[in-house]
């Protein structure tokens, strides 16, 4: 039997009932510790002289299922857990740079990784660049002497704009310099970055992945000698590791991601087609329209453009605010990727840790409005939305008395 195919792997790869007494769900090992037969067990673990568990901030046996699982579908050799996507990512970071690096990042990414970079630069002076990444050129140009790192986020939360990331690891390769993908808006179902030449991905597990927002977690994956080494040095003493009961629930969110994805793309791609017809919105910018400036990128290394959509709603702020104030069934929420369709103001919320000035660059406008579409049935989401318009219309046509 060859490879089996990414829809098995979700629900089989990682773990082996018959190693567990034929459980057929993986079992909860909910505990912080281990114990050792005698003290010269503990002492040839300590050493690395002998496998086995020690304490659970250095692993975990459902945590390693979850990581095993992870790396199998990333296409990668090993992947680590974390206790959120944010620790994923900040492990990544630090354990690739020290004071004096460079880091290039792509022109936008998700506010805290943007507040990281500051404090990254503020106390360690490691510094950071962004950059639009559209051509050879333009990578090359923002490369300099001191740059460590590579760090790209495609889908860009919130923007949509895409990175070529097959293009970005060519010059990488050249460069010497790994590139690191925050993949948590594909899921790995939609995009494999290691496939296309990139070095590490990170997930925001908390999204996609776990799929039913009940869980604050992140999965990194790379190299098996690098990920070691991080986990037995960044992971293990900075600590932010993941609960064995959220990496339980991973494992099961897991083995629903095909069908979860493949539901939250067609109705993604329905609604974008609603929403871009829709005479109270200035512009929809979603992966999937033949019209978005990436599209090409897309249809190259996306398997599907994905279930988030951005829009700008015509006015600003004031008018986007009213708008999701109306909202009944979809949630005014940050987060993505859960079974319920949320809404979110970047300006306000997500992004609101990045300068008006740095966030306009990123093309984070105050009338962008971030759709995570859901699993609902489409057409009632649609019908949502477009009581909201009609009810901000209503209004406003009180407020100024024209018919
Ligand atoms: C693209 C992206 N990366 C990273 C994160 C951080 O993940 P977490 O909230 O799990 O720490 C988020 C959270 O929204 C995100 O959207």
């Amino acid at each position: 039997m060859g490879e089996k195919r990414f829809e098995t792997k979700v629900i089989h790869s990682g773990y082996k009932s018959d190693e567990f007494r034929g459980s057929l769900a993986p079992p909860l090992f909910q505990t912080s510790t281990f114990t050792f037969d005698t003290a010269e067990q503990g002492e040839r673990r300590f050493a690395g002289e002998e496998e086995g568990f020690i304490y659970s901030r250095l692993g975990n046996p459902t945590v390693a299922m979850l990581e095993e699982r992870m790396a199998t579908i990333e296409k990668g050799e090993k992947a680590l857990a974390f206790g959120s996507g944010m620790a994923a990512v900040s492990a990544i970071l630090v354990a690739l740079t020290r004071t004096g690096d460079h880091i290039l990042c792509s022109q936008g990414v998700y506010g805290c990784t943007f507040g990281l970079l500051q404090l990254m630069k503020e106390k360690y002076a490691i510094n950071h660049d962004f950059s639009m990444m559209s051509t050879r050129e333009e990578v090359l140009a923002a490369i300099t002497h001191e740059t460590r790192v590579i760090y790209i986020e495609t889908p860009i939360n919130p923007t949509m704009r895409l990175v070529d990331l097959e293009m970005v690891a060519d010059v990488a390769k050249e460069k010497g310099i790994p590139v690191v993908v925050d993949n948590t808006f594909s899921s790995p179902y939609l995009q494999n970055p290691l496939e296309l030449g990139c070095d590490f991905v990170i997930h925001s597990a908390t999204k996609y992945i776990c799929g039913h927002g009940d869980v604050i977690a992140g999965v990194a994956v790379g190299p098996k000698e690098i990920m070691t080494k991080i986990s037995m040095t960044t992971q293990k003493d900075i600590g932010g590791v993941i609960s064995p009961f959220d990496a339980w629930l991973l494992l099961r969110g897991l083995k629903t991601l095909p069908v979860r994805m493949d539901r939250h793309c067609d109705n993604a791609e329905k609604l974008a087609a609603y929403l871009s017809d829709h005479p109270a919105v200035e512009e929809v910018i979603f992966p999937g329209d033949p019209k978005h400036p990436d599209y090409a990128i897309a249809k190259k290394q996306m398997r599907k453009p994905g279930g988030l959509i951005s829009f700008n709603i015509k006015g600003g702020q004031k008018e986007a605010q009213a708008f999701i104030n109306k909202l009944k069934l979809i949630k005014i929420a940050v987060s993505l990727g859960d079974a319920e369709t949320l809404i979110q103001h970047p300006a306000t919320m997500t992004h609101a840790v990045v300068p008006k000035e740095a966030r306009e660059k990123m093309g984070i406008k105050d009338n962008m409005l971030r759709l995570s579409v859901g699993l609902e049935a489409w057409e009632d989401i649609r019908d949502d939305l477009e009581a909201a318009f009609e009810a901000v219309r209503k209004e406003s046509t009180m407020e100024t008395g024209s018919i």
